[in-house]
């Protein structure tokens, strides 16, 4: 089937030049770019983005790093995206993330993870809807 997936190059992967790397990556493993772009996100912004995670301790810090530069957003398409981008991103501590993963590679920590990608249909459609209106969605 078919599917779309929200990817985010976090700041810390903005700040550090890994927007090109972290890209090919992505296109290598078969997935389509369907829409794209750099902005910076409000702490408001990246709370209501990350709203699922309010009442964690982990949640201000979480704010902080999110708003803390521009961001790279992406749709992904591909069979069975949402899993298969989770999978190429890796576990969120990269420590535990497994191997050609993006995260083993390229995070530094379990907050700066340089990369989001959405894990269920749901969140995808919430989240795609967050970035880009119904006229940049049209590839
Ligand atoms: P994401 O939503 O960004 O794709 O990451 P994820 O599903 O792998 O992890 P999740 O549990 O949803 O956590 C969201 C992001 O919050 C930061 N975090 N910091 N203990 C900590 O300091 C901590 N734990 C999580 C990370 O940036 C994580 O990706
Ligand atoms: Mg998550």
């Amino acid at each position: 089937m078919q599917q779309k997936t929200l990817a985010i190059i976090k700041p810390d992967g903005v700040k550090r030049g890994l927007v090109g790397e972290i890209l090919t990556r992505i296109e290598k493993e078969g997935f389509r770019i369907v829409a794209m772009k750099m902005v910076r996100l409000s702490r408001a912004q990246a709370a209501a983005f990350y709203a699922v995670h309010k009442e964690k301790d982990f949640f201000e810090g979480l704010v902080e790093f999110m708003s803390s530069g521009p961001v790279v957003a992406a749709v992904l398409e591909a069979q069975d995206a949402i899993t298969r981008y989770r999978a190429l991103m890796g576990a969120t501590d990269p420590e535990m993330a497994e191997a050609g993963t993006i995260r083993k590679a390229l995070a530094t920590d379990g907050r700066k993870n340089v990369v989001h990608g959405s894990d269920s249909p749901e969140t995808a459609a919430k989240e795609i809807g967050f970035f880009f209106n119904a006229f940049e969605l049209t590839i």
